[in-house]
């Protein structure tokens, strides 16, 4: 049996492999603390567990398929919160599909873009889902690179060096995956207006939109009327709403792009699983409420983090504000494994490894900040702290 190299030369991320070993480890009674995954400590809001509750026995429509785009109140209800919050236009019927996911949606837009050798520009680091995506639906992935000095920015700059003429999207992950930036909308502005003018479509992956701190502030392309129809929102129920297992996400496009993408849908899903609209469209009733009322217990646990990484020498963070995470630099790599190996190994904290976002930041981790509870949290700190005194004395 051939397996074509477009899915053979695709590169697992750890993260399954890193969970499996923790998964060991908690079984074999050692004391383990996640920082790895991009899953907030909250759960959705009670709000939305009672509507479901409430449908499950009284709605038999939530046991069948629905409409390939999504059920028409959930569609309703994300077209009044994108004119509120995210500045965009969006027609409930022709503009929006709800998808099992937002990675889901990621693909779906490559499926429905790409001819074969199409280019994709992604900043790098990069969200290794993005990448995947881009060449198992043929597409080739082209790197804009993006440095650690001044935080990770976005500039149309890098952007122009790496562009050809068989460049089809841009991607603009902001709030981003791994680095946590949140980018300058005015370059974001510009970028996009770059794009519109040349015909590529630029997608904006929002699935961190509600995770700004300090003074930083979403921005949606999206929202640029005169380019609306060249740009892809994709959005995510999962971080906002703390229900990743739920797999809700959505995408906002032109019509004919949609018209396009449902058929993919159709194709792959069917429809996002209705009992996960219907929670979606009762969470985004609390919208308001419910999204900001973590804030400050990520702005502290951002603080503790930073604090932590201020008093280890060997580690290096150009504070970023936004998404859950930090990517930080290490000075220091053991002989034997990888870092995060090596501190899930002796320390019992999950980190993931920077490779796991592109060859060249092997010698960083991603450290998330939002996903464990708040003692276990400030115990890996201390952890981690103890990993690099010892690697010091060594
Ligand atoms: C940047 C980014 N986009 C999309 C996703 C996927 O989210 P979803 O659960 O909606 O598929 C993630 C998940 O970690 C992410 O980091």
């Amino acid at each position: 049996m051939t397996i074509p190299d477009r899915v053979r030369s695709v590169v697992m991320p750890p993260i399954d492999a890193l969970n499996s070993r923790m998964a060991e480890l908690l079984a074999q009674g050692c004391d383990v603390t996640s920082l790895g995954q991009s899953v907030p400590f909250f759960g959705p809001p009670e709000e939305m567990l009672d509507a479901v509750s409430e449908r499950l026995r009284s709605s038999p429509r939530i046991h069948v398929y629905g409409p390939d785009a999504g059920i028409p109140e959930l569609r309703e209800a994300l077209s009044d919160k994108l004119a509120r919050f995210n500045g965009i236009a969006a027609d409930p019927v022709s503009q929006i599909m709800i998808t099992p996911g937002s990675n889901q949606a990621f693909m779906v837009a490559m499926l429905t873009l790409l001819n074969p050798g199409d280019e994709v520009a992604i900043a790098a680091p990069y969200y290794f889902n993005h990448h995947m995506a881009i060449e198992l639906a043929g597409g080739r992935v082209v790197e804009i690179p993006l440095s650690e000095e001044d935080g990770f920015q976005m500039h149309l700059s890098d952007i122009k060096q790496v562009i050809t003429s068989r460049t089809k999207s841009i991607v603009v992950t902001s709030p981003n995956n791994p680095t946590g930036t949140v980018y300058d909308p005015a370059e974001i502005e510009r970028i996009a207006k770059f794009a519109a003018d040349r015909g590529i479509y630029l997608i904006s992956d929002e699935a961190y939109e509600t995770f700004c701190f300090e003074d930083s502030t979403p921005f949606s392309p999206g929202s640029i009327s005169e380019i609306a129809d060249n740009v892809i929102t994709l959005g995510s129920f999962s971080k906002t709403f703390g229900m990743t297992g739920w797999r809700v996400g959505y995408i906002v496009g032109n019509s004919e792009f949609l018209r396009q993408a449902v058929k993919v849908q159709d194709a792959t899903a069917i429809c996002a699983a209705i009992v996960s609209q219907v929670a979606a469209t009762a969470a985004l009733e609390v919208f308001d409420t419910f999204t900001f009322s973590h804030a400050q217990e990520l702005e502290d646990r951002r603080s503790l983090l930073a604090d932590t990484i201020d008093a280890i020498p060997a580690l290096n963070w150009e504070r970023t504000s936004g998404a859950l995470f930090a990517f930080v630099r290490s000075d220091f790599q053991p002989t034997k494994r990888e870092l995060s190996w090596d501190i899930l190994e002796t320390s019992g904290v999950l980190t993931v490894p920077g490779s796991a976002f592109g060859e060249k930041w092997s010698n960083y981790l991603r450290i998330s900040y939002g996903c464990s509870p708040r003692e276990r949290y400030e115990s890996a700190l201390d952890k981690l702290r103890g990993y690099f005194e010892i690697s010091k004395s060594k």
